[in-house]
């Protein structure tokens, strides 16, 4: 279904810019838009956009976002070369960086943002406390972050404690939120999102306020809300 979602925007549009986030929940979404491409979805006029990157990690290393998305996606599909775009970590001046993606998102104007949501309600690496009004800045993980994020080091400690993040308001920005969340260490942070109040508690309730966000759930991460008819 999210799929279906990017295939239907990368195809009405001519130079589409796509939002992209990374992390377990998007590994199935980027094969399946592998698979597509391989049957003929062409991603040739398309920008790609990364919501976030850690800092601390060496250029090459293959937990750094970019490098997870040139592997799972981008370098198997035929996403033009240059046009993945993203914070860059490496950068000498790391607050005039973060003002640099700031501008390029905002003067895009990214069409479909895919996200994730953390098991603390984060989107991108906004956690818990970032204001809804936040732009793109360097923020601290979390404990509950760097832990959830072990299985990609090896071990908690090989873990960034730093990031650059798209803020709330960056990613309200975009025209249109596909949030997918799977598995029941999600449903807590889901039902928080969806059914509770909107609060920087929460940055995922951010969605609330968006005129055009759908959140796919499967029935695991489903299971804590209250509100389904039937
Ligand atoms: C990373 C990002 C994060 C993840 C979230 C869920 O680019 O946007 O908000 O989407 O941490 O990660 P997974 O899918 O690994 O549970």
């Amino acid at each position: 279904m999210v799929a279906d979602l990017v295939e239907g925007f990368i195809n009405g549009r001519l130079r589409p810019s796509l939002g992209l986030a990374t992390g377990k929940t998007m590994e199935p979404v980027f094969a399946e838009l592998v698979r597509r491409g391989e049957q003929g979805l062409s991603f040739a006029g398309a920008h790609a956009y990364l919501l976030d990157e850690y800092l601390d990690l060496d250029r090459g290393d293959p937990c750094a976002y970019r490098n997870v998305v040139q592997r799972l996606l981008v370098g198997q599909i035929d996403l033009p070369p240059g046009a993945l775009h993203g914070p860059n970590a490496q950068a000498v001046d790391v607050l005039a960086e973060c003002a640099r993606y700031e501008q390029q998102v905002r003067e895009t104007s990214i069409g479909l943002q895919l996200l994730g949501i953390g098991s603390n309600g984060h989107i991108a690496f906004n956690e818990p406390g970032s204001p809804l009004d936040s732009t793109t800045r360097v923020v601290e993980l979390s404990e509950r972050t760097r832990a959830d994020n072990a299985r990609f080091f090896g071990d908690v400690r090989s873990v960034p404690t730093r990031a650059i993040t798209q803020g709330v308001a960056t990613i309200g920005a975009a025209a249109q939120l596909v949030l997918l969340a799977c598995g029941v260490h999600k449903a807590e942070a889901v039902a928080r999102a969806i059914e509770g109040p909107v609060t920087a508690a929460i940055p995922a309730s951010a969605l609330q306020l968006h005129p055009d966000a759908t959140v796919v759930l499967d029935s695991a991460a489903s299971s804590h809300l209250t509100l389904t008819a039937g």
